[in-house]
């Protein structure tokens, strides 16, 4: 791109456009990047810089940039039919398809899938249809819903309700009333010193407390992430998430795994519900259902509820774009991809191994506190060096540092998350990796 076009888009898009999760001040200071393409895993930015993306866009780009195969479907799915609801007893093929294909996928009892365009409709959603079951099973009292700290759900105002994070909530004055909170597994930020499987037993027994002392009777559901991502890649420690389900299952309180990113296989498997044995009674999904190619995002409901709906008549719920075929056929190229290339079975076998092992090597290293992950999916913890005047900022630092040194991580906090591309090369691990490691030697300095 010329300067004279970067200049001007600069000055059109601070004139012009709120962009979201930013501060625009600071942003525009230095200028936006702007992506101009990408292809795999590497991205070409507005100086024509090749970047390695080891966040895959925003956890979602699993099988990679520039697939044709999915270009190819939704131009095709495009010329054929533009779009049609699904509403008016009528819908398209390729949503259906992509509707089947889920249903006969999903773990345990999981059989129907409601289309959203995002992961916050998902899980909204989700909420909605939990509240109406439990109506009409006569249980109105049960409208409670637990989540727990560091957790994303969206942002939506019940979905921020339910997310557990300050800087997403403070802002706007919530959680509303009956978004009650538990603690994560975070042993690491706990400042207790306990191992993390002792942390995650005294996190079941607080939240057998919270259950005990709201009741039971008034509590809907609780929404879990498998593993934590946008909080800061907080992973369950052994037997916490079984626990968990126990506990719920114990007093009637619905499980809903919200596996926005750790679906389509980041973990090493198709859902992390299945690597847990969690028989989730709602799953919401939708980043990697398309690879962020067209949004897309999916509840999923146990048959049980679903056909409590169906046989109440009238369900008053849903999106004009809900079912949208052309990211349905989107949808349909993409898990041709996933299934042909067993990008589940390459992360559980082959790359995740190899990724962890690399990132593995900075535990020692004087700046790094902790590194923790499991598949394609990391967190770094820092230390904050003297160099980053504010607790929190290390995050936001290093990752600044590491855009210089040509990949692209996420700083949270004061740690990095790294979530690269399932199609990622044992090549481009090694680039992720040197670049990080340049990345923490300059922090240092
Ligand atoms: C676990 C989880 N749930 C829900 C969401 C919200 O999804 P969206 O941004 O598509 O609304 C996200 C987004 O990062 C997420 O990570």
């Amino acid at each position: 791109m010329n300067q004279e076009t970067l200049t001007e888009l600069r000055r059109l898009d601070q004139q012009s456009h709120l962009h979201p999760f930013t501060d625009s001040g600071s942003m525009h200071k230095r200028g936006t990047h702007i992506m101009e393409s990408g292809s795999g895993c590497v991205l070409i930015d507005e100086t024509g810089h090749n970047l390695l993306d080891g966040l895959a866009g925003l956890w979602c780009v699993i099988v990679g940039y520039g697939r044709s195969e999915i270009v190819d479907a939704v131009a095709s799915q495009m010329s054929k039919l533009s779009f049609y609801p699904s509403f008016f007893e009528t819908t398209t093929e390729p949503t259906i398809r992509v509707a089947a294909r889920l249903a006969e996928r999903a773990p345990g009892r999981l059989g129907r899938v409601f289309f959203t365009n995002s992961g916050s409709e998902a899980n909204e959603s989700a909420l909605k249809i939990i509240r109406a079951w439990n109506k009409i099973r006569g249980k109105s009292a049960k409208k409670k819903i637990l989540t727990r700290t560091y957790s994303y759900h969206g942002v939506g105002i019940a979905t921020t309700s339910m997310t557990g994070l300050p800087n997403c909530t403070d802002p706007f004055d919530l959680p509303l009333p009956g978004y009650l909170r538990v603690p994560a597994p975070y042993a690491y930020a706990s400042g207790t010193g306990m191992d993390e499987v002792a942390y995650g037993a005294w996190c079941i027994e607080e939240t057998a407390r919270v259950i005990e002392s709201e009741g039971p009777d008034t509590i809907a559901a609780m929404f879990v992430e498998p593993v934590q991502g946008a909080g800061g890649v907080i992973l369950p420690p052994a037997g916490y998430l079984k626990a968990l389900r126990e506990l719920c299952r114990r007093h009637d309180i619905l499980f809903v795994a919200d596996e926005v990113i750790t679906a389509f296989g980041r973990l090493g498997c198709w859902f992390a519900s299945e690597m847990w044995d969690l028989d989730p009674d709602l799953m919401t999904i939708a980043k990697g259902l398309t690879s962020g190619y067209l949004p897309l995002g999916a509840t999923l409901l146990s048959k049980e509820i679903a056909e409590a709906f169906e046989a109440n008549g009238y369900f008053a719920h849903g999106f004009t774009y809900s079912g949208h075929p052309v990211p349905a056929a989107a949808a349909l190229a993409n898990l041709d991809i996933l299934e042909r290339e067993d990008l589940p079975g390459r992360v559980e076998r082959d790359i995740g191994p190899y990724f962890q092992k690399k990132l593995a090597t900075f535990a020692d290293h004087p700046l790094v506190g902790e590194v923790r992950g499991l598949g394609l999916i990391a967190a770094i913890e820092l230390k904050v060096p003297a160099s980053v005047a504010a607790a929190n900022m290390a995050g936001a630092r290093a990752a600044a540092i590491a855009r210089e040194e040509g990949i692209i991580v996420r700083g949270i906090r004061d740690l990095l998350a790294i979530a690269p591309p399932l199609v990622i090369r044992h090549d481009e691990v090694d680039r992720l990796a040197a670049a990080l490691g340049r990345t923490l030697d300059r922090l240092r300095d």
